[in-house]
């Protein structure tokens, strides 16, 4: 059994003020659902509470924008946690660390991306312009120098943390787009030893290099940071080499666990690399759907997000002593949202395309083969329904002047005038508006239009809970 009581009474009006703030600034079309948070909030205290270091890593080209989620939501509940990036600064009172100053000067003369990182430390946030913060030429913000440094920043930030904390049992690392949802993190590591070697992730290739992927959060035990640490400092050169070679720091952590004989755990679901506006909330990956298991994380998540989700978490604890489960949040946050016609909302729908485009791309057989509510599903929103309710398993569809998208994976989607997201897989399939593409929020609008088939999304919920019938142990993977 959990323990919980209001950590301060004392603070929580305030917190409750910054919350209202927050729910209100929350950009249009994502509004909350249920009433404000409740007054006091609740924070889960368990033994383990006081045993893990939250280490946050960021750079100065996101931190103001993105840090506050997190100081307003999730790390009030966290007793210990630090934060690294490319500069050292105060950012609403809370210090980042410049995890950089680590790394040999011979890579920093060597490697062009430290050119920011110098001037970040000669000028500040003075020395940063737009060209800087989000690249430049076509591939945008891969091509962000800020994007580049963060690779460097994995070996050192595991040493820093361990020098931080030299007794924590646990370093849970995080980005600052990623939610963490603490509840489960600490009852999920309390069904670890932490006396032994732990490196828990989501899993990722890159080439042959089996690594936690970055985004959606990833943990270290104590015995495991220290090898890191050691191997690390005795092969400097060597990683700083291979670190060159390569663009993802996640990966050069991987390979460095690897070295020292470290498997990576794969914890699967509940390690998520997407955020609730676009997982697959049936997502099927190593034979597992999360639906009957609890979230950890979730990545990619803006601030109207944040919101949502801390909102419900603090309901969910005056409510429920089990944790909440991915379906729980599904039921909570994305079903209310879910309707038969949404205007301006692209739904991410990423399965058969009806357009002039993709007929053309069909062979002839094909083609003779489309049913006449196939052919006209392009023509309007009700005919892309159509479309949709004659396929077996279409859950949701959107419709685009001239195209129709119909998906048997139920995705929540965006506003249709918000932007893409950047380093997502669902990224492709997101549909830009031209008014979007040219900023210009004016115009863009009216233009996608999603749609669920409520029917079906009710045999999805019923069909998915049928699932969850094992006890509760079955669900957590260890
Ligand atoms: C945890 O692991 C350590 C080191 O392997 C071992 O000595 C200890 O017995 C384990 N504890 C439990 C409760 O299994
Ligand atoms: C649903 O989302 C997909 C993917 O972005 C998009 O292609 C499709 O057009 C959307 N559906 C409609 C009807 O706009
Ligand atoms: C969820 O995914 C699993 C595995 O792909 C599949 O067997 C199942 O039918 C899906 N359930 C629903 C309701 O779509």
């Amino acid at each position: 059994m959990r323990l919980r009581r209001p950590r301060s009474a004392l603070i929580a009006g305030a917190i409750l003020a910054i919350t209202l703030l927050y729910l209100h600034q929350s950009s249009g079309s994502w509004t909350p659902l249920a009433s404000a948070v409740p007054a006091v909030r609740l924070c889960p205290e368990p033994p383990l509470l006081e045993d893990i270091l939250v280490v946050l890593r960021t750079g100065a080209t996101e931190a103001l924008e993105k840090l506050p989620n997190h100081f307003d939501t999730t790390l009030t509940c966290v007793p210990d946690y630090v934060i690294y990036s490319d500069a050292e600064e105060y950012i609403k009172g809370h210090h980042t660390y410049d995890v950089l100053n680590e790394v040999n000067e011979a890579v920093k003369r060597e490697a062009p991306e430290f050119k920011l990182y110098e001037q970040l430390r000669t000028n500040g946030r003075a020395g940063l312009n737009y060209e800087i913060i989000f690249g430049s030429g076509p591939t945008g913000a891969l091509e962000n120098p800020g994007w580049k440094l963060d690779k460097w920043k994995f070996l050192p930030m595991v040493r820093r943390a361990l020098l931080h904390r030299p007794t924590a049992k646990w370093f849970v690392f995080v980005e600052s787009d990623t939610y963490m949802l603490w509840q489960n993190v600490v009852e999920y590591l309390s069904k670890f030893n932490s006396s032994e070697a732990h490196y828990l992730g989501k899993h990722m290739y890159i080439g042959s290099v089996l690594f936690a992927h970055g985004g959606s959060g990833f943990i270290l035990s104590n015995p495991a940071a220290a090898k890191v640490a050691a191997h690390w400092k005795s092969h400097e050169d060597e990683y700083d080499r291979y670190t060159l070679g390569e663009w993802a720091g996640d990966m050069v952590l991987g390979k460095v666990l690897k070295d020292v004989n470290i498997d990576l755990f794969w914890a699967f679901p509940h390690l998520q690399g997407d955020s609730l506006t676009t997982i697959d909330w049936n997502v099927s990956k190593v034979d597992r759907q999360p639906w009957c298991y609890a979230p950890l994380t979730f990545h990619h998540m803006n601030k109207a997000e944040f919101g949502s989700l801390w909102e419900f978490e603090q309901l969910w604890l005056r409510r429920n002593t089990a944790v909440p489960k991915f379906r729980d949040i599904f039921k909570a946050i994305i079903l209310p949202r879910l309707r038969p016609d949404l205007g301006e909302w692209d739904n991410i729908s990423g399965g058969i395309e009806y357009s002039d485009e993709a007929t053309a791309k069909l062979s002839d057989e094909k083609k003779r083969a489309l049913s006449m509510v196939e052919r006209k599903a392009q023509t309007s929103f009700d005919s892309c329904r159509e479309a949709c309710e004659s396929t077996a398993l279409c859950i949701q569809f959107s419709h685009a002047p001239g195209k129709c998208l119909i998906s048997s994976e139920l995705r929540l989607g965006n506003a249709a005038d918000s932007q893409c997201l950047e380093y997502s897989r669902a990224a492709g399939r997101c549909i830009k508006t031209t008014a979007a593409n040219n900023g210009d929020s004016s115009v863009s609008s009216a233009v996608v239009r999603s749609g669920w088939i409520m029917s079906r999304v009710s045999q999805y919920v019923d069909e998915l809970d049928q699932s969850c019938t094992g006890p509760e142990e079955d669900y957590w993977v260890t």
